[in-house]
């Protein structure tokens, strides 16, 4: 099924303002359908405005009234009705004017009487609506009906003289009211002509208990300044009243301009409290969630803070490091969670937690500096149970380049004691740490890669037992579903260590 924009680029000849006047008119036109109690029908001539006699006509768009039944159960979009039977609409078309009638072949009862509205845009007829039906409702029929009508009639007079829509963009958002949530007619000069009962309940929530006819807004203390705003500007105002502290009433006032003269506004208005409401209930849902990344972060920090205290008191080396080790994991964890204490919902900016990463391993390095690291390419947001392991998984990556890499040992590390390091084809000290990054829809690259001493002779990551490596094969193979590949640079390329991990992802949703 084409949507109406493809409609209208397949078969009608419009340039792009007209275009994005229609657009707008189907925006907006549940107003003028609610009015008028009618199904509403957009049609276009199929072939160009200028080709008159036998070109055919397209139905663009189609409503249906939200407080009538429908007379027209088919769908006509993207139909073409044909032009006996739909004269109206190219008697509109042709002569510029609002045009009454019948429409046939849409209904098994017979023809049904009608008017087709022509769509100005700059002097130009680009489209005609057709509202299907024009009968009263009857003694039966709610008693506002002729103010309705009247509404009507005088939108469908700007329709056909390129006022209404009005050219704001911003206008007949989805947010916008409709007629049934409440409606109130104004005159030129904002006294009420009538409000529905749906409007009064909105205004009984504000603390205004009786709205008499052809009173002020402004003089039952409602904020008035949408209405006056819009009356003066001649422009539509879309506005949300706050009154007491809980209640939210959306204003939307729609000025009725006829040859350029106010001559009313129709107001729509809408209890927007229970909405409004559960916003804030969902924003602070978010804020709950970063109060809990916030609090898990200081404690994994107080952790770290025990473990680096109680290696202090350890004389012996291995156990000292083994703690200092456990600090450094821990470390890596809480930083995670500092990101996302910072961003709201559950993914977080990977490239920050490089960052910071990077920036710990670079800070393990005492002495003078001698290792560069430098990031490539970004994995763009992760959920959070990816972003954490494969975040202790470079954290353990990083420390294993600067720590074994260029010869520095971990006494070096800590003491305070410039590091010994490799020397390169150059003779320089100087050791580099490339990270590279890069995400598709397969997956997840992560590259470390050093120009470093190269891993030991017969090492194979499969077997090794030690710690580090261990922790990182069970975090990407276990846990994330990935692989891992550690090699040698052959020395033509600069030597050193590469190692080479990948994760699938599922596409996001
Ligand atoms: N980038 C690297 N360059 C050289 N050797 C490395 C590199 N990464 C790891 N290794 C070697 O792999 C061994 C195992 O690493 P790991 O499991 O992290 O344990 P640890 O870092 O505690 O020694 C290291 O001791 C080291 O010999
Ligand atoms: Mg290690």
């Amino acid at each position: 099924m084409a949507t109406p924009g493809e409609l209208a680029r397949l078969h009608a000849v419009l340039n792009p303002d007209e275009h994005a006047h229609l657009q707008r008119l189907l925006g907006s036109w549940s107003l003028l359908s609610d009015l008028s109690f009618s199904d509403l029908v957009l049609v276009v001539p199929a072939s160009g405005l200028e080709d008159e006699g036998d070109s055919e006509l397209v139905v663009l768009g189609q409503i249906r009234p939200s407080n009538r039944p429908t007379r027209l159960n088919q769908d006509l979009v993207g139909q073409s009705p044909s032009r006996q039977a739909w004269s109206i609409a190219a008697d509109a078309m042709e002569k510029g004017e609002i045009v009454r009638g019948e429409v046939e072949g849409i209904s098994a009862s017979g023809p049904i009487a009608s008017e087709a509205i022509p769509v100005r845009f700059a002097d130009r007829v680009i489209a005609v609506v057709v509202r299907i039906g024009l009968e009263q409702l009857g003694p039966s029929g709610p008693s506002y009906e002729r103010i309705y009508f009247d509404a009507f009639d005088r939108l469908a007079a700007m329709v056909a003289e390129s006022a209404f829509p009005f050219p704001d963009n911003d206008v007949g958002s989805e947010e916008s009211p409709r007629v049934g949530d409440g409606v109130v007619v104004v005159d030129e000069e904002g006294r009420v002509q009538f409000a529905s009962p749906n409007a009064m309940n909105a205004f009984h929530r504000m603390g205004v208990y009786s709205v008499p006819e052809g009173r002020r807004l402004v003089d039952l203390g409602v904020e008035e300044s949408a209405v006056e705003w819009a009356l003066t500007t001649k422009r539509p105002v879309v506005e949300e009243v706050e009154r007491r502290p809980d209640v939210i009433v959306l204003v939307h006032c729609i000025p009725l301009v006829i040859h350029g003269s106010v001559t009313g506004a129709v107001i729509l208005v809408r209890d927007v409290t229970d909405v409004r409401r559960l916003d804030r209930l969902l924003l602070s849902k978010d804020a709950a969630i970063r109060e809990v990344h916030h609090r898990v972060k200081n404690n994994l920090q107080t952790i770290s803070s025990l473990l680096r205290l109680q290696a202090r008191r350890v004389t012996e080396r291995a156990g000292r490091e083994a703690l200092h080790e456990a600090e450094r994991r821990v470390r890596s964890i809480a930083i995670v969670h500092e990101i996302l204490s910072r961003d709201p919902g559950d993914q977080v900016a990977f490239g920050e937690i490089v960052r910071a990463l990077v920036q710990m391993a670079e800070d393990s390095v005492v002495g003078p500096p001698g290792v560069t690291i430098e990031v490539e390419g970004d994995l763009g947001d992760l959920p959070a149970d990816v972003a954490t392991p494969l975040a202790v998984t470079l954290a353990e990556l990083l420390q294993n380049a600067v720590e074994h890499a260029f010869g520095v040992d971990r006494r070096a590390l800590r003491s305070g004691r410039s590091p010994k390091r490799k020397a390169n084809g150059s003779g320089g000290v100087s050791g580099r740490v490339r990270v590279l990054l890069d995400h598709d829809d397969q997956g997840l690259g992560v590259e470390v890669r050093d120009d470093g001493v190269g891993l030991p002779k017969g090492f194979d990551i499969e077997r090794t037992t030690s710690l580090g490596l261990s922790i990182v094969r069970d975090l990407v193979v276990a846990q994330l579903g990935g692989s891992i590949e550690m090699a040698r640079v052959p020395r033509p390329e600069g030597g050193g260590t590469v190692v080479r991990i990948s994760v699938p992802v599922a596409p996001r949703h």
